[in-house]
């Protein structure tokens, strides 16, 4: 069993952390390190069980992949030498790792196959199916090419004109690495920014990419050219942290060389805005990535609304920000946040029936939720339903409940944050 029971600890967070490379800028350096001509060296790779999964698809395809600790180098030739995979490609619980992969096999001129668990095989990759038939790739799946197992034969692609329809990066991402391997011009326009670590990347990686009249364009003229990657820390594991010392009293902890870009920072906005007290410091930019260290002191918060186009840019912090506001004054209303539906889980249902199980008072809504702040929390029996972004929401309230926490299953914290139970135990001093 991977259930645990997690005794009341209220200890203040203390000191400072690394966090664990950011996910996201992971999968991508894999993905264009492996494109690209040429060698490629990754440091502070996030080593969690989703970004593996990227690299055993290039594998698969025939590149050079050498991972020591969190440095990976990868040594390639360029795409035109990726081999037929000679069997399925399995994606675990990764959406990123399928839905930007799918845009690079719909340029590959062989057949694949891919899978993933029973997480993943309930996430709907229509919306990347549709815009890459658009373009001219070949791809099959479950109920009309909705879900998981999937095929794709790929190549003879076209650029084409294309309007978000959901505020998904994912989405974005997979239609411009497609891009990379369409005859003429791909552009995309989106309503809602969403993250732009894969435009980042792509330039540093010599791509054809500009950004023009709203529009992000992309061209094959350019061959990528392989480059350095320093990760950054994720906020979005860092969240977890910012979250436990802005809602434990005495607190003051230091989250040390954190990805600040604007597209991914919307937590520390909305902190900010409860009354949260946190300082940015020590601020650089490389490979066009912002990243500094966050330091938060414990202060009492407030409740606030969280809608509109700051959404994507705190998606996956939602369900830490939701603890947050159970220790808000005021209630807290959260909306426009339907794409949680369809998350490694529902997690506004993981969320709101998790919170509630512990003695929060919390409504779920079609698209977020409302919570009523100000409560004491007791402990009691929660399910992660095998998300790790609830999972360590999870033990992060047992900071400040009365009762023991216990979790069915945490197992799922591996897929981005390996260490956290050894740096949860490192800033309350118990480590
Ligand atoms: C991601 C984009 C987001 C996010 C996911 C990672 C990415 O998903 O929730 O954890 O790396 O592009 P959507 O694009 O579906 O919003």
């Amino acid at each position: 069993m991977n259930d645990v029971t997690l005794k009341p600890s209220q200890s203040p967070l203390k000191g400072s952390l690394n966090v664990p490379g950011d996910k996201s800028i992971s999968h991508r350096a894999v993905m264009l390190g492996a494109l690209a001509n040429g060698k490629t060296r990754i440091t502070n790779f996030l080593t969690g069980e989703d970004c593996i999964r990227t690299i055993e698809a290039f594998e698969q395809f025939g590149v050079s992949i050498i991972q020591d600790g969190s440095t990976i180098t990868i040594e390639s030739n360029g795409s035109e030498h990726f081999k037929e995979p000679p069997e399925p490609l399995y994606f675990g619980n990764s959406g990123t790792t399928t839905r930007l992969m799918l845009g690079i096999l719909a340029g590959l001129p062989f057949f694949t196959t891919l899978y993933g668990d029973s997480s993943l095989a309930r996430r709907p990759m229509d919306r990347v199916v549709e815009p890459l038939e658009k373009m001219g790739a070949r791809l099959d799946g479950r109920s009309g090419g909705t879900y998981l197992p999937m095929g794709v034969r790929g190549g003879g692609l076209k650029g084409i004109d294309y309007t978000l329809p959901v505020k998904s990066a994912q989405v974005k991402s997979a239609v411009l690495l497609a891009g990379l391997f369409a005859e003429g011009t791909t552009r995309i326009i989106e309503r809602t920014a969403t993250r732009d670590h894969s435009e980042n990347m792509l330039r540093a990686f010599g791509a054809d990419l500009t950004e023009a009249n709203g529009a992000i364009q992309i061209t094959n003229k350019n061959s990528l050219t392989g480059t350095n990657v320093q990760v950054p820390g994720d906020i979005s594991s860092a969240a977890f942290f910012i979250t436990a010392a802005a809602i434990v009293p005495d607190s003051r902890l230091t989250l040390k060389n954190v990805g600040l870009n604007h597209s991914r920072s919307g937590i520390i906005d909305v902190l900010v805005q409860m009354g949260a007290s946190i300082d940015i410091t020590n601020v650089q930019t490389i490979g066009g990535e912002k990243l500094g260290d966050i330091t938060v002191t414990y202060q009492k918060l407030k409740a606030t609304t969280i809608e509109g186009d700051i959404i994507p840019r705190l998606i996956d912090e939602l369900p830490i920000i939701a603890l947050a506001a159970t220790q808000a004054e005021g209630t807290t209303i959260i909306r426009d946040a339907e794409e949680l539906r369809v998350k490694e889980t529902d997690r506004i249902k993981a969320t709101t029936e998790g919170l509630a199980k512990l003695g929060a008072k919390v409504q779920p809504r079609e698209d977020g939720m409302v919570i009523t702040g100000g409560a004491t929390l007791t402990g009691g029996m929660t399910e992660a339903y095998n998300d790790h972004r609830i999972a360590m929401m999870l033990a992060i309230a047992s900071l400040i409940t009365k009762d023991d926490v216990v979790i069915d299953d945490i197992s799922s914290i591996n897929i981005s944050y390996p260490e956290f139970f050894q740096d949860l135990k490192t800033a309350t001093g118990n480590g």
